[in-house]
């Protein structure tokens, strides 16, 4: 499939009940030819209102730390593992990670990305391993295929606890590191 088709699919997708519940499939933003996949979890109100991932209170603070080591948003991609907003922005359920997961493969098919990386545990649970555990693994490297993987912190969590800021730099700044090494 080409972007056009797969916009087209997911906007239309009934594949779970949150096609239901939707007021726009959130598909991803940024630039398609970006050498930085960001990978958040699922799309929150403002994200299901606007139809464009992290604009939200959490999207703007992940801004933050882009412009704090010199990373243009434009110059990324941005997409989440569901499309589709879990009412009361509940965890998604694993039949609708299942559901949604075809999108994002297309999407880093597509995408090319030489880094992905995971925003928040479940995020890193999917796409790095299964028991992958943010409070000790974030910032770290692995390898997958020909992508280079990494996890930080949702940005949701450091609202909620702002002591994670800092790790939370450290990490942004390994990765504009390894952006520029690769
Ligand atoms: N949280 C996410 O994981 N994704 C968004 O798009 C917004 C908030």
């Amino acid at each position: 499939m080409n972007w056009d088709e797969l916009k087209k699919v997911c906007s239309e997708c009934q594949n779970c009940e949150l096609c239901n519940t939707r007021t726009n499939c959130v598909f991803g933003v940024g630039n398609e030819n970006a050498d930085l996949l960001f990978v958040g979890e699922a799309p929150g109100e403002q994200e299901d209102l606007s139809g464009t991932p992290f604009v939200g209170r959490a999207g703007q603070l992940l801004d933050k730390f882009l412009y704090a080591v010199d990373i243009k948003r434009e110059d990324v991609y941005i997409a989440n593992i569901l499309k589709c907003r879990p009412p009361k922005n509940r965890d998604p359920l694993p039949e609708e990670e299942d559901a949604c997961i075809g999108y994002l493969r297309e999407q880093v098919a597509l995408i090319n990305p030489k880094i992905i990386v995971c925003l928040g545990r479940i995020s890193a649970m999917r796409l790095i391993k299964p028991d992958f555990k943010i409070t000790k693994e974030h910032g770290q490297w692995f390898k997958k295929g020909n992508y280079l993987m990494t996890a930080v912190y949702h940005p949701a969590a450091l609202l909620r606890d702002p002591r994670k800021k800092e790790d939370m730099l450290e990490d942004m700044k390994k990765i504009k590191e390894k952006l520029l090494e690769n």
